[in-house]
């Protein structure tokens, strides 16, 4: 496989970040100053103007990009590349106070007032022209430019709006959906239920905080309009940049599992998927490991939104943040664990929010490359510098990939079904945390995941985790029913199949949709547990896993019980199946059990999908990366004490050196070695 460059420009890695000058442009020293210092932290790109617009357009049609154009042109003499971002991210006042109806409606029909940002009506006609007027313009002025290597559109698009025009777009979405047939949409919804039937479309209102919230359909055909919405918004600038610009490459950047957008759908529409990484490092709620390896399943999200090519972390702070619950420093070594560990999971990218921290306002104390200060003398710049020296040494790296044989399966559709069912417990649910928890225990055995949609394609894969599977997509049973046949190792836990897209229950019993042919079983009833309650799956070697939270009784047909349940009225009963089917295997977990218990079933997947397991010391994080006939390894110490990792032979690529079966990691340290 051959390398695989996200720019023809950088045969090597992006390091940058975000840069405001338009916030010092009183201080032509300072800029000055900012290209040295950019280029002694080994700097190659930078992010501008994600909120200029008013210093682009400072009233209305009154348009200046030449301020900008300089800046791009000098960066560009220095070696310093321009990721572009389309300023609609935050609006200026003139346009507020011209055209309200920029201004979003929340759930309870407010109209937002002036400020703040990310906060527009993504449906509005007038903010849709203002965007594309200062959006065409600076395609004119700046996109042809040679630095110029990505546009960057807006800023981590997010929130829905209310105001009557988005309620009229959502009542013309669904009539569209449901061919102009509203008994088709009654039907879809069950509206009989509460005497809630719809006779025209013109009658259906979102979800508002004081309306309707009893409908399962209406309240995911919100969430998905919401996605639709935003996404129609991304390709409508997208399309403004390319008219001008066809050549230049679009990104636009997600947040983390972000719940408010599927992302899946978005991603199609983008050349480039960046993502800004935000870890709560040093916590007191988890070890710094499972911190680490929680960022490490949002990167292998990210990067499964678009296989086959590095991702980019386009935004991550040098020092700390400001927003956070606690806003700690992250301990020296730290910085240079997150940036390699981007670049371990497939980004080719490490850029920072932000470059210079700002004199005022709500940012003014969110760490950056430059402090008040003023200087490089400063161990986050120093810390920066260092990793940038790390990436100019790693240069090689860039371009292979993280090629997964085993995928998690997690999908926004059915994670809004289980955030909104009215079921289960109420604060235990957990279906993120159950994907990472899965997650996770893989990761422990050197394995990496990627994360796939139900309505992807399994066949590159081996090995597929699909937790509390509660919703089905039209295909999705009929792809696990394939994956499985034709060799793949599966399993699928309690909660599975029990809606299809509209959420509606499957009759005939659970997992639906031929799934219980496929697991050779149907779960009749599931019990909720309160927080202390407890149960134990015994497995044939007589060993016990702890179940808590969710337990289901299951009517075993022709699978293969591997453990049965050690308590209550349905002790004995089968809790842990197999069914052979085809060339491959379907497991079936009915209870909540912790994964690290799972471990053995886990390893005999893993063997009879012939995917090599590297069991790891205790919180060390380890990842492959390989392309061009060249693989890398990347071992993380998650601890602040030193470790060793055993069996790794190869060459460190920053030293030189030659490992012969003995890695030593200080505290937070991070290698890399090609083998
Ligand atoms: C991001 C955002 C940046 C900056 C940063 C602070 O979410 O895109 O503009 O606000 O957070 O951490």
């Amino acid at each position: 496989m051959e390398k695989e460059f996200l720019f023809p420009q950088i045969k090597g890695f992006v390091h940058g970040s975000d840069y405001n000058p338009d916030q010092w442009l009183d201080r032509p020293d300072i800029l000055e100053e900012d290209i040295r210092l950019m280029k002694k932290a080994g700097m190659n790109s930078v992010t501008l103007g994600v909120f200029s617009w008013a210093a682009y357009e400072p009233s209305e049609g009154e348009f200046h990009f030449e301020w900008m154009k300089e800046i791009v042109e000098r960066l560009y003499r220095n070696g310093i590349y321009t990721v572009l971002s389309t300023p609609s991210g935050a609006r200026p006042a003139w346009l507020d106070a011209a055209y309200p109806e920029a201004m979003r409606v929340d759930a309870r029909g407010l109209r937002d007032r002036h400020g703040n940002r990310h906060n527009h009506c993504m449906t509005s006609p007038k903010f849709r022209e203002k965007v594309a007027a200062v959006d065409r313009r600076l395609a004119e002025c700046l996109g042809s430019q040679p630095g110029v290597i990505l546009y960057h559109i807006s800023n981590e698009l997010s929130g829905e709006c209310f105001c009557p025009l988005c309620v009229r777009k959502f009542q013309k979405y669904l009539a569209d959906k449901f061919d102009n047939d509203i008994g088709k949409l009654n039907k879809a919804w069950w509206t009989a239920f509460w005497s809630h039937s719809y006779s025209s479309f013109d009658q259906i209102e979102p979800p508002f905080a004081n309306g309707e919230s009893s409908i399962m359909g209406l309240t995911l055909e919100w969430r998905r309009f919401t996605t639709w919405n935003m996404n129609d918004f991304m390709k409508f600038e997208r399309e403004v940049l390319r008219s001008v610009t066809p050549d230049v490459p679009v990104t636009s950047n997600f947040m983390r599992l972000f719940g408010g957008l599927d992302y899946r759908k978005m991603a199609p529409e983008l050349d480039v998927i960046s993502w800004d990484n935000y870890p709560t490092f040093h916590n007191d709620t988890e070890s710094f490991a499972d911190t680490v390896s929680e960022t490490s399943f949002q990167h292998a999200l990210m990067r499964s939104l678009k296989r086959g090519r590095p991702f980019m972390m386009m935004e991550s702070a040098p020092g700390l943040v400001n927003w956070q619950a606690v806003n700690k420093l992250k301990r020296p070594g730290v910085h240079r664990l997150a940036c390699l560990q981007a670049v371990a999971c497939g980004s080719d990218s490490v850029q920072y929010f932000q470059w210079r921290k700002s004199r005022g306002c709500a940012e003014q104390f969110h760490g950056a490359v430059v402090d008040h200060l003023g200087t490089d003398d400063t161990r986050i710049f120093r810390e920066v510098a260092q990793v940038g020296e790390a990436l100019k040494k790693l240069a090689p790296v860039a371009g292979t990939l993280v090629n997964a044989r085993a995928a998690l399966l997690f999908d926004w559709d059915n994670r809004w079904a289980i955030w909104d069912v009215r079921a289960l417990a109420a604060d235990t649910k957990k279906y993120e945390e159950t994907c990472l928890d899965f997650y996770r225990a893989f990761l422990r055995l050197g394995v990496d995941m990627d994360v796939v949609g139900s309505d992807e394609d399994l066949g590159r894969y081996d090995l597929v985790v699909a937790p509390m599977l509660y919703m089905l997509q039209p295909g999705t049973a009929s792809r696990l029913r394939d994956f499985v046949e034709r060799g793949g190792q599966l399993l699928a836990t309690y909660f599975t199949g029990y809606v299809d897209s509209d959420q509606l229950c499957w009759l005939g019993g659970f997992p639906g949709d031929g799934l219980s042919e496929l697991f050779g079983l149907i779960s009749e009833e599931i019990d909720s547990y309160y927080p202390s309650d407890r149960n134990g799956i015994r497995l044939k070697d007589g060993s016990v896993w702890e179940v808590r939270d969710y337990a289901e009784i299951l009517r075993v047909k022709d699978a293969e019980v591997l453990g049965v349940y050690t308590e209550d009225f349905y002790r004995g009963t089968p809790a842990l199946t197999c069914k052979a089917f085809g060339r491959g295997k379907a497991y079936y977990a009915a209870a909540r059990s912790s994964a690290a218990d799972m471990t053995e079933l886990f390893e005999k997947m893993l063997r009879e999908a012939d995917i090599p397991v590297k069991r790891m010391p205790p919180n060390v994080e380890y990842h492959v990366r390989s392309g061009g006939g060249e693989t890398y390894e990347f071992y993380f110490n998650c601890a602040d004490l030193p470790t060793v990792v055993p069996g790794v032979f190869g060459t460190d690529p920053e030293t030189g050196v030659r490992l012969e079966g003995r890695l030593a990691l200080p505290g937070y340290g991070a290698a890399v070695v090609k083998i």
